[in-house]
């Protein structure tokens, strides 16, 4: 029997991509194993991002060369292979298989040369592509929670970035073969779905036929669909018709995840974001003045070249004029092939990390008072895992809070039940069940039965 392993680093993005290149492997008839021993062919996911990723990747390759001399293949897929490209075959010669995620569309006919005994075939040159990767054959793994990409790619080029470069220029699917995944997911019994892109929301129809607030619409108003949930959105693409679908529509989740990266203008202006700070916080108002309360989250990055102290006192400002649910805040760190590579990496290691230390303080305050307003509540909870060891079963609220809570039986993960909430933490929410979970479909049932055979220890 063909056995695969693979390993996923990295977003959303691309934990879905390996969804997908689970499927076509299982399509072409594989088995997937659960332990990189049991594997004829090993593949690694990777991500490029930040901190040195790349030697991370070689790092790991190395010790996944004691598994050689077994008749293993090796794959590196994803942002560090289009990346580093045939360079992985120089450093790593027992690597088989190279391919970036524009070329995954070719994986079949990929597959079919590593059979054959090829070891040095790549999928690097797809980055100008207009074509997506999609498949019916998706393995959907999460037990509860659908992911579709709308959009692949990125043409932002935000200076400190590898994205463009990994993941090639912006493609989106039509909007009926993006709603025909949806149908799918349905009837397959989930109740909520994901939409995906670097960019969500710069999505463009090539069919000319929704916008992206109709598009999403459009997802919500799938039968069976309860939540639809959607990352990562772009400020500059932000429109406020978006907010007007949220308002509208129950099944469209009430949280938005609008990275900001900087509250300084300046700042903003050297990563090449494309707006300022007063442009971003309009679209805060508008999101403010919703008439469902949206929680909000974002991404942060301290140190960037040339960051002085009053503009990481502009971030924390911002942080406060926002008033966030939840943010992530990273240290800059230069990527190869970005613009800000070559600019002086000016602040040093200790004021990243002191920086850093500020920003996470702050908003920990900020959390610290903001949840409060969820306190004697009750929110509907999609139920994510079994109890913990302090017996509580965990969810999250459609804002995408961690719900904890007591419940007197086991609700099954991807159910929905009312909790009231007793206790607030400043990154999660305590309470106890006020009702009954509701049925999981058959459907869904039966998709978890199939994933728990994909998943066949040899
Ligand atoms: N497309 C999304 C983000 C993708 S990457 C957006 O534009 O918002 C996820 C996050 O990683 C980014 O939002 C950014 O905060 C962080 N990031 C990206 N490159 C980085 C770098 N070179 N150093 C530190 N953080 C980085
Ligand atoms: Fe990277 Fe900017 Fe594109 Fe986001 S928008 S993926 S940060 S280049
Ligand atoms: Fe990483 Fe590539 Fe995603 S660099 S964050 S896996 S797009």
């Amino acid at each position: 029997m063909k056995t695969f392993y693979i390993e996923t680093f990295g977003c959303q993005m691309n934990a879905h991509d390996s969804e997908k290149v689970v499927g076509t492997l299982v399509r072409e008839g594989y088995a997937q194993v659960t332990d990189e021993a049991d594997a004829g062919l090993i593949l690694y996911n990777t991500c490029s991002i930040r901190d040195k990723a790349e030697q991370k990747v070689f790092h790991r390759l190395n010790e996944y060369k004691k598994l050689q001399g077994e008749g293993k293949k090796f794959a590196v897929i994803g942002c560090v292979a289009q990346q580093e490209g045939e360079k992985i075959f120089e450093k790593a010669p027992y690597v088989s298989l190279v391919s970036g995620s524009a070329s995954y569309r070719h994986l079949p006919a990929m597959l079919a040369r590593l059979e054959a005994g090829e070891t040095r075939i790549t999928g690097l040159d797809d980055r100008q592509t207009d074509e997506t990767f999609d498949t019916e054959f998706t393995a959907r793994t999460n037990p509860h929670r659908g992911y579709i990409t709308i959009i692949e790619g990125c043409d932002k080029f935000c200076s400190y970035c590898v994205v463009p470069y990994t993941r090639g220029k912006e493609r989106s699917r039509t909007s009926a073969s993006v709603l025909a995944e949806a149908q799918m997911i349905a009837q397959q019994g989930f109740t909520e779905i994901q939409l995906l892109g670097q960019n969500v929301n710069s999505y463009r129809d090539p069919s000319g036929k929704r916008t992206f607030a109709e598009l999403l619409t459009a997802v919500g108003e799938v039968n069976g669909i309860k939540r639809v949930r959607f990352t990562t959105s772009h400020p500059r693409h932000f429109t406020k018709d978006i907010v007007d679908a949220i308002d509208a529509m129950p099944a469209l989740c009430d949280h938005i995840h609008l990275p900001v990266q900087s509250g300084s203008t300046d700042i903003l202006r050297a990563m090449q974001r494309e707006y300022t700070r007063d442009w971003y916080l309009e679209r805060i108002a508008w999101t403010k003045a919703a008439k469902r309360d949206l929680s909000l989250t974002s991404d942060i990055i301290v140190g960037f070249p040339g960051e002085t102290d009053k503009d990481f006192e502009d971030t924390i400002t911002l942080l406060e004029a926002v008033n966030y649910d939840a943010i992530y805040g990273f240290k800059y760190s230069p990527r190869p092939n970005t613009p800000a590579i070559h600019m002086h990496d000016s602040i040093p290691e200790h004021v990243k990390v002191e920086r850093l230390a500020i920003l996470n303080a702050r908003q920990r305050e900020i959390q610290r008072s903001n949840y409060t307003r969820h306190l004697d509540q009750t929110m509907e909870v999609m139920v994510e895992h079994g109890a913990n060891n302090r017996g509580q079963i965990t969810g999250r609220s459609s804002q995408n809070k961690t719900v904890n809570f007591a419940c007197d039986i086991t609700p099954p993960i991807g159910s929905y039940i009312d909790v009231r909430i007793t206790q607030v933490f400043p990154s999660s929410l305590v309470g106890e069940a006020t009702s009954a979970p509701s049925a999981l479909s058959p459907a869904l049932l039966a998709q978890r039965a199939l994933n728990a055979r994909v998943e066949v220890l040899t």
